[in-house]
């Protein structure tokens, strides 16, 4: 039996690059105008780097924010196709999405937000959204240091309380954002926790707060991206899941972390 799998987006697959600008030390805000106005926080769109074979796989990047027909994304300039993508023109770009699923929006809520780094960039969107839905948001604005904070204003506009961690103490506190949930999560009562950094601070996060629902985003390296090639397994208490279309975001507390 041929089994035929046909591949399905909502979204769309041209996007229009409208400006490029830096926003912290190696990090860029991309302005996108998308045909789509539907999308979820959380989710991710799939960028072709170029159109030679070099990278040859597409990278992913989280919504930082959605509105209307204009997108914007926040990178991080680790490699070849980080750096290709912010020295792109303005013009047409081949990107696939919105895809993935993202984070679950309640209703009237108190929330606690964390990210680690880059990771920040898609709970701009959900604390965005989690304010449009009358939930109020804590948020912990995690980095290494204040070089590499972007936007922070954005956050804090949306917070009812903003915390910033840096390791190197150069901005807010000095040390990690889950020791400043922790703290903060003894002295309030949260509905829910959602979070999207490096694996190792959300495996803790998770640990420590483990009596609140924890919804978090998961990095892997992507292949296909679209649910062919089980390269970005994620293993859980029900099986390997696929980060790129049963994620990105996962309930923490079925997350078998790889991290130690
Ligand atoms: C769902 C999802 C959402 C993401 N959202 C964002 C975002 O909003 N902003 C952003 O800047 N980045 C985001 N990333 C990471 C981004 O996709 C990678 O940084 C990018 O693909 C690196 O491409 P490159 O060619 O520049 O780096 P490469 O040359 O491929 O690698 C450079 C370095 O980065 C590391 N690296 C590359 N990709 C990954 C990865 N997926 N996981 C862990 N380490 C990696 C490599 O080990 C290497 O050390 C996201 C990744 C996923 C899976
Ligand atoms: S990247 Fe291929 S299945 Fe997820």
């Amino acid at each position: 039996m041929i089994v035929c799998t046909v591949l399905v987006y909502k979204g769309c697959i041209m996007f229009t690059l409208i400006e490029t600008k830096p926003v912290a030390e190696a990090h860029y805000l991309l302005t996108l105008h998308s045909d789509t106005t539907e999308s979820y926080p959380g989710q991710f769109i799939n960028i072709k780097v170029n159109s030679s074979t070099d990278p040859l796989i597409r990278r992913p990047f989280s919504i930082f924010d959605h509105n209307g027909t204009t997108m914007h994304i926040v990178i991080r300039v680790v490699g070849k196709g980080t750096e290709k993508i912010v020295a792109m023109h303005p013009g047409l770009i081949d990107c696939i999405g919105p895809c993935g699923k993202g984070f679950s929006i309640v209703t009237g809520k108190k929330a606690l937000l964390v990210g680690g780094g880059v990771g920040n960039a898609p709970l701009y969107y959900l604390a965005r959204m989690l304010c449009r839905a009358h939930t109020e948001v804590t948020y912990i604005y995690g980095a290494r240091s204040a070089s590499s904070i972007f936007l922070l204003d954005s956050y804090r506009e949306l917070s009812h309380t903003c915390i910033v961690t840096t390791d190197d103490g150069s901005s807010g506190i000095k040390g990690n954002p889950v020791d400043a949930a922790r703290d903060i999560a003894a002295k309030n009562e949260f509905d829910i926790v959602y979070t999207c950094g490096p694996e190792i601070m959300m495996k803790h996060l998770s640990q420590e707060l483990s009596h609140i629902p924890v919804e978090a985003s998961l990095e892997r390296y992507f292949g296909c991206g679209v649910g062919l090639c089980s390269g970005c397994a994620v293993k859980t208490s029900t099986g390997y899941k696929r980060a790129c279309i049963d994620g990105p975001v996962f309930d923490a507390r079925t997350v078998l972390w790889d991290t130690p």
